[in-house]
Formats: C-alpha cells, sequence, structure tokens
C-alpha cells in the first residue's frame, strides 16, 4: 500500500500531452513552464508527468487554454 505523504509530496496529479494533437501553441508553456517545455520542434514536452500540487492550478488552466485540447491529467 503507497504511503499517503509520499504520493503527495511526487504529486498525485499526472499530466501528459497527446503528440499527435499538439501543434505548438504555447499556452500551457506560458502558464506553467515548470511543467510544459518545448522539444526541439517546438512541441510541448513535460519536464515530469508528476505534476507537484502547488502546480495543480496551473496544470489545469493550461489544460483550459489549449486549443488543440492536446494535455490530459489523471488524478
Ligand atoms: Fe501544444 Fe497545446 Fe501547449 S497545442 S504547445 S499542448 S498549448
Amino acid at each position: 500500500m503507497a504511503r499517503e505523504g509520499l504520493s503527495a509530496a511526487s504529486g498525485r496529479v499526472k499530466v501528459r500531452v497527446e503528440s499527435d494533437r499538439c501543434q505548438g501553441h504555447g499556452q500551457c508553456n506560458l502558464l506553467c513552464p515548470e511543467v510544459f517545455q518545448f522539444d526541439d520542434q517546438g512541441f510541448a514536452r513535460i519536464v515530469d508527468e508528476r505534476v507537484p500540487p502547488h502546480l495543480e492550478d496551473d496544470v489545469e488552466r493550461a489544460v483550459s487554454n489549449c486549443p488543440e485540447l492536446a494535455i490530459r491529467v489523471e488524478r
């Protein structure tokens, strides 16, 4: 059984970008650069899929603002 404290510390929300949808609009990076960076071709790249709790709201804003609906979160 997972220890609650550990999972909370590492982030219980996971995020990913569907690469076939991402068109490189970049709102995700503007809203949460700690999680969303760009790859060599200008598409979104996730730094770490486990979202730190203090960045969950920023990630949710990125989800809402991606014009291609390319960002998915799992809880
Ligand atoms: Fe791609 Fe959407 Fe970000 S299109 S660069 S995941 S805002």
